[in-house]
């Protein structure tokens, strides 16, 4: 047990609290005290432009007038009932999701992770109904679907289901943008398959141009569920509401999370009629769908849709894209740019990624490394022109500044 003391003031002084607290964690020695807008200060008071958004999710901008003030109005109305009862934003937020896409109905959670956990409930009950008893669900190989015991068995990665075997049944992995691969995995056990438009931790790997396609028309050919992992690149993130409108596609089943709340904990599934399949009982959560949740995240989505949102993240995305293609024609350090709006990255010749983030950090900006080789940028969807140039410019710095001896000194023979 500790003992009150006086308030720490430093940022060593913070991060010694998490060290004698927290289960083992891995970040830098920085302690974000405040934000605004694209920018964040830690508690010396440094200030850094942020453009990974809190892992896509400060749509808005760090304190964000919208959301403050359906944080304040709806939280002086009712905060918390349960799913004992219906509640006004709850149901507006229904309407205006199945509104604005070809869903019918909404189950709303907290997280990504309960988002693809109750997607993944569905589909077992679809495939039992109108399947034979399919339970599999496909998923490609550097997906990334959550941590939940069932999500983090759907992500495949060894090193993050290995302590925590045996693992659930039904979840092979296919490589990405494979129509063939996808063919050869689906047997008679298959219920669904479950992709992301672009593979975010992954490290920012897109769908080709056909391939949502080929999976759409296979799976209603085939008769399984298909279904997309949106929770980073839903809401606005690609320059499209939501992330599938870019390759012409109507999945079944859509998860949303993240961006959604602009900053606060909500997921969402989405199904058409048809997957649909749960009844009273079968899937519920305590916090899912709270009020207060609920109006901040309709808030968060009138604000895209009324405020031309997408079309800064169309214009701002293009500028942060083409600034980093001509980096990368500059610096030899870049191999490639990758990403659609405003989820970009970049892929190195070295396996330096973390020291180029923590280079980024002396140089007041907030960049994200996927692994060694990838830097990922998720922003905020209101980042101006000028912040995205800035960012660039930051980030260009960073990598001048990169000692890398496998480049200076002479290979081994
Ligand atoms: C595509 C995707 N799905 C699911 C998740 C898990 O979301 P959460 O961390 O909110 O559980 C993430 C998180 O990064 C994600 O990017």
């Amino acid at each position: 047990m500790t003992t009150t003391s006086a308030r720490p003031k430093s940022s060593a002084d913070w991060i010694a609290i998490e060290q004698a607290t927290f289960f083992p964690n891995l970040r830098p020695p920085m302690v974000i005290e405040r934000g605004q807008g694209s920018r964040v200060w830690d508690v010396e008071g440094r200030e850094y432009l942020d453009l990974i958004a809190g892992i896509a999710v400060v749509s808005l901008g760090h304190a964000s007038p919208v959301v403050q003030r359906a944080l304040a109005e709806q939280s002086a109305k009712l905060i918390h009932t349960s799913n004992l009862f219906y509640t006004i934003p709850q149901l507006q937020l229904a309407k205006l999701l199945t509104e604005h896409s070809p869903f019918d109905r909404v189950f709303f959670c907290n997280s990504g992770a309960e988002a693809n956990e109750a997607a993944i409930k569905l589909a077992r009950k679809w495939g039992k109904r109108h399947r034979d008893g399919a339970y599999a669900i496909i998923s490609a190989e550097h997906a990334f679907h959550g941590r939940t015991l069932a999500t983090v068995t759907a992500t495949g990665k060894e090193n993050y289901t290995r302590s925590f075997t045996p693992l659930p049944d039904g979840f092979p992995h296919v490589p990405f943008n494979d129509m063939d691969a996808l063919e050869r995995a689906v047997d008679a056990t298959t219920a669904a398959v479950l992709l992301e438009p672009i593979q975010g931790e992954g490290g920012v790997h897109v769908a080709t141009e056909n391939y949502l396609r080929d999976v759409r028309d296979f799976c209603r050919d085939k008769n399984l569920l298909f279904m997309v992992d949106e929770v980073q690149t839903g809401v606005g993130r690609l320059g499209t509401l939501w992330g599938f409108e870019r390759w012409g596609v109507e999945p079944d089943v859509m998860t949303l999370a993240k961006g959604l709340g602009g900053g606060v904990p909500i997921g969402a599934v989405l199904a058409n009629e048809s997957a649909a399949v749960f009844e009273p009982g079968d899937h519920g959560s305590t916090f899912g769908g709270n009020p207060l949740m609920c109006a901040v995240a309709y808030d968060v989505v009138r604000y895209i849709l009324d405020n031309d949102v997408l079309g800064n993240v169309n214009r701002v995305g293009g500028v942060l894209k083409r600034g980093l293609e001509h980096m990368a024609a500059e610096q030899p350090l870049i191999q490639s740019v990758r990403g659609e709006g405003l989820l970009l990255a970049i892929e190195l010749t070295v396996e330096h990624a973390p020291d180029v983030v923590r280079l980024g950090h002396d140089e007041g900006v907030l960049l994200n490394a996927t692994g060694p080789t990838t830097i990922r940028l998720a922003p905020p969807l209101t980042l101006t022109e000028a912040e995205a140039k800035e960012g660039l410019a930051k980030l260009r710095r960073a990598l001048d500044r990169l000692d890398v001896p496998e480049l200076t000194q002479p290979a081994a023979s």
